[in-house]
């Protein structure tokens, strides 16, 4: 049996802290489905599409790797793929509390399908999407915590939006 996993997040949009998770859990599965949750109840920056096509970019030289969006329930979602694994990366403690309910909820919907936590290199423990985009707006420098197609995508949405 392939060992498929379905890496899924908001990704808005995706950053180094993401991909440090993506290279590592490589090591561990055949394939790996980063989805994009297409009903993500936070006000987002990027459409899904635009994430999507972004991670598409940087991760094109990762064999193994494929990029979809989703709607409605991630388990329901990796059955349907043939998944067996789910990924989660785990920055610090405050993680855990969310990261526990979410875990109860799904092995409660599908017990079957087991979620794998890797913790987040310590240089990227601080980031979320939203601090990068915070500090892109107002003009910080986020160079090495973003992928370069993210980089210039921030720089050309924030560009527009001062326009
Ligand atoms: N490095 C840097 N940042 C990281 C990170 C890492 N390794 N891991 C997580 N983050 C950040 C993300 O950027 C995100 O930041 P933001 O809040 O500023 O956007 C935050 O941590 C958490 O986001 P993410 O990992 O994308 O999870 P999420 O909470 O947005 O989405 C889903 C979680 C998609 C798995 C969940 O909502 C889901 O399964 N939805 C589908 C519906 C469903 O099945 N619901 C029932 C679940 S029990």
């Amino acid at each position: 049996m392939k060992k498929i996993a379905i890496y899924p997040g908001t990704f808005d949009p995706i950053t180094c802290g993401h991909l440090d998770i993506l290279k590592r859990a490589r090591t561990l599965f055949e394939k790996i489905i980063i989805a994009v949750n297409e009903d993500s109840p936070k006000e987002s920056l990027f459409t899904v599409q635009e994430r999507v096509e972004l991670i598409k970019e940087v991760v094109k030289e990762y064999p193994g790797v494929e990029v979809e969006s989703f709607r409605g329930l991630l388990v329901r979602y990796a059955e349907r793929k043939g998944a067996h694994f789910i990924i989660r990366g785990l920055r610090a403690i405050s993680d855990f509390e969310y990261e526990f309910q979410l875990n109860l909820m799904n092995r409660n919907l599908n017990p079957r399908i087991e979620i794998i936590y890797l913790m987040t290199s310590p240089e990227y423990s601080f980031l979320s999407s939203s601090i990068i985009k915070e500090v892109s707006r107002l003009q910080g420098e986020v160079s090495g915590l973003v992928p370069p197609p993210v980089l210039k995508k921030l720089k050309e949405k924030f560009n527009h939006l001062r326009r």
